[in-house]
């Protein structure tokens, strides 16, 4: 028997309990049916519970974030992940893991970035539906958020996302429809902003026409928490669950509004019936009850902890790491050799206290933490030489308080570039402290911290090789110091196994397997949307359109430090050979192959990207857009043919007038690269107009009335030419 079948024995005063939850982290249970409740738990890359009186966390594996885990362009590893996350969500007793996050990294300011994998809506819906599959089979469900255009911490409970339709579903709609229709999450959550004036969680135009109407959704949508204002208008407009729990004061509205006939039964039936359905799937503990969900006092079994399999996963987080590092820069100083006698040093607090993750919600108490320091000692003895070289203020949710009594930054400056001095090479590790890669803020400029910055120039005016490790959750600059540099390598905030991952690649065990997945600008200056950015008066408008990230920088022909998609690996690959074949003209099926090899003399690895292009196109568009990619490793001299499929969907665009997705006939670059910068090879096919007979006709020159092109996507949808204003 499904739990479904309760809905007609419950009250209407019960379906009202369905739709919020009962605390912070359950559902509401029905004792007198013998309905349990559910747990929900964050978050992205490992999970947080609570336990005892003093509601200590939990030690659960602190894998890379979502941008790390993406930067390993590996859905297989991706997936790997996703399902020893979702073991430990059944371990710990946890029902629907809060995550992923797959909102659009708009700009690099934005201090949730670390939980975002991309500036890309495509690969951004493929790692969510790599992660999203990974979770679920282990029998727990993923919650997708943040939905949607929740590309800001700035006044994120209030501000106004003004988006034209287009870009909304062509940019930032896209991650969730992928997901939704390709590994079926078993929730949505709802984000705190406002699109068009009207909040998401009451946003009826997103809510049900696209997300049910649409895209025929089936599951739960939950709201972020206390993004609840009206509570009866959330109802009407399509969400399911409110959390956290409002000790019953919403249920009474809800209660209230039917029986004064403002709102109709039919659409509390359609949560209640929803949340149903979710209790059902998670069949928490057969026959389990929980009267009162859990509470602080309840302990976790010693062998829900023991079940965490901390050893196997603390591995996994360490091969993800390494996939994940990210190499944009090598004179050929690395990898440093394992077995030299040359001097080593190891410069930087962040070596000793590693930034392992962002702030906020999807904190994690780790089960262990690899410092590069220890992993570096440990490959290199006596090698090696430490100097702290910076203050680290900053305490990271593993970190014992940072000590007291630290030396000035000019000291521990000054001792640093003494000892490095006297090295043969000097890796310096860097990065962004916890307020910077954190939940609720923004940054103000892409600047490292001051004393790392003076730190760094300082040691690439040495005449020693300088290494630099950057640990940051989304882009930084740097200048003075970059040209100084023998050698940048890039870690994300990339989880527990950050220490062993990294003396893998700095010392050759392994090959930096990571590209980029967001622009790394030259200055914040050149970055799309920095001009309007974090918006005014309960305003943000996203005027740059569908150009952001790569799209914006190529559109502009501006130059980048490092593009999209790039990262060295310790060895080169040619591309060959690239063919076309069109398998369906009219559908717009198009099979991409080449063949990719390795050219070096090191086994390594590449990212085989694949870009589409619609320079004939009556509406602007981006130069290109990724569109599909294969990561290939290889031994020296191996080479292997990669293919690629491309849909009609991916030569398409959101027509402005209609609002939905179609492709214009005509001619389409389609071009093979190592990084949206590097491309080896492009060819030219023709293809016929979307044959969907149910578009309107395709208005190809600008002569569409203005009127015509709906710029406000308010609770009541876009508002087209002609249509009466509601
Ligand atoms: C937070 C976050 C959301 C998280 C939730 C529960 O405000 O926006 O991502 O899952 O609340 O902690």
């Amino acid at each position: 028997m499904s739990l479904v079948d309760l809905l007609p024995a419950l009250t209407l005063a019960e379906k009202a309990s369905l739709l919020s939850g009962d605390g912070d982290w359950w559902t509401q249970a029905v004792p007198r049916l013998g309905l349990p409740a559910v747990e929900l738990g964050d978050g992205p890359h490992g999970l947080r519970t609570e336990t005892g009186v003093d509601m200590v966390w939990v030690p659960s594996t602190c894998f890379p974030t979502l941008s790390a885990l993406a930067a390993t362009w590996d859905r297989d590893l991706v997936r790997e992940v996703g399902a020893a996350l979702g073991a430990e969500a059944a371990a710990m007793g946890v029902h629907l893991v809060l995550g992923p996050g797959v909102n659009i990294k708009r700009t690099p300011l934005c201090g949730r970035n670390f939980e975002y994998p991309s500036e890309d809506p495509w690969l951004t819906g493929d790692v969510a539906v790599a992660y999203v599959t990974g979770v679920q089979s282990a029998g727990v469900g993923a919650c997708v958020k943040h939905f949607a255009a929740n590309n800001q911490e700035t006044e994120r409970t209030r501000i106004s996302v003004e988006v034209d339709e287009r870009t909304l579903r062509e940019l930032y709609l896209v991650a969730f429809e992928r997901v939704v229709h390709d590994a079926e999450p078993w929730a949505l959550m709802c984000s705190y902003n406002r699109i068009g004036g009207t909040y998401a969680s009451a946003h009826r135009w997103l809510l049900t026409t696209v997300l049910r109407e649409e895209w025929g959704y089936e599951g739960v949508v939950v709201s972020d928490w206390d993004a609840v204002h009206d509570k009866v208008a959330t109802v009407r407009a399509g969400l399911d669950l409110e959390m956290p729990g409002t000790q019953g004061r919403t249920d009474a509205q809800v209660v209230a509004a039917v029986q004064a006939g403002t709102l109709d039964e039919a659409d509390v039936d359609r949560a209640a019936r929803r949340v149903l359905h979710l209790v059902d799937r998670a069949r928490p503990g057969a026959g389990v009850v929980r009267a009162s969900g859990h509470r602080p006092g309840d302990e976790l079994t010693a062998d829900q902890l023991t079940m965490l399999d901390a050893d196997a996963h603390h591995e996994l987080a360490r091969r993800a790491a390494t996939a994940s590092l990210t190499l944009v820069r090598n004179s050929g100083v690395l990898p440093l050799d394992p077995d030299g006698s040359d001097r080593v040093a190891l410069i930087g607090g962040y070596a000793r206290l590693p930034r392992i993750q962002g702030g906020g919600s999807a904190g994690v108490r780790p089960t262990r933490v690899d410092t590069p320091l220890e992993a570096m000692r440990a490959a290199l003895g006596d090698r090696l030489d430490f100097a702290e070289g910076y203050p680290v203020g900053e305490t990271d949710y593993y970190q014992e308080q940072a000590p007291a009594a630290l030396p000035s930054a000019g000291q521990l400056a000054d001792e640093a570039v003494a000892l490095a001095a006297r090295a043969d090479v000097t890796v310096a590790v860097v990065g962004l402290p916890l307020a910077a890669d954190s939940e609720a803020a923004d940054r103000s400029d892409l600047a490292l911290p001051a004393d790392q910055v003076a730190l760094l120039t300082r040691l690439a005016a040495l005449d020693v090789p300088l290494v630099v490790v950057v640990q940051a959750g989304s882009a930084v600059t740097m200048d003075p110091w970059h040209d100084g540099a023998a050698a940048v390598l890039l870690t994300g905030l990339a989880g527990q196994g950050v220490g062993g991952a990294l003396a893998d690649v700095l010392l050759g065990a392994a090959d930096p397997g990571g590209r980029l997945t967001e622009t790394y600008p030259l200055a914040l200056d050149d970055t799309p949307g920095v001009v309007g950015f974090p918006g005014e008066r309960g305003h943000v408008v996203y005027g740059e359109g569908v150009f952001v990230g790569y799209r914006w920088y190529d559109v502009l022909d501006r130059a980048v430090r490092y593009p999209f998609g790039y990262g060295l690996s310790y060895t080169s690959f040619a591309y060959d050979d690239l063919q076309l074949d069109v398998l369906d003209a009219a559908a717009g099926r198009v099979r991409c192959a080449v063949t990719v090899t390795n050219i070096g003399t090191r086994r390594g690895s590449d990212v085989v990207q694949v870009y589409v292009g619609d320079p004939s196109s009556a509406v602007h568009r981006p130069v290109r857009e990724l569109k599909g990619y294969a990561k290939v490793a290889l031994e020296p001299g191996g080479s292997t043919r990669v293919a690629v499929d491309l849909t009609g969907r991916d030569f398409s665009y959101v027509d402005a007038v209609c609002g939905r997705w179609r492709r214009e006939g005509g001619q389409f670059v389609v071009s093979v690269g190592s990084s949206s910068r590097d491309l080896r090879a492009s060819a030219v096919i023709e293809l016929p107009d979307d044959p969907d007979p149910t578009l309107p006709r395709l208005v190809r020159d600008d002569a569409v009335p203005t009127e015509a092109v709906p710029w406000a996507v308010g609770t009541d949808g876009p508002v087209r030419a002609g249509a009466p204003a509601t």
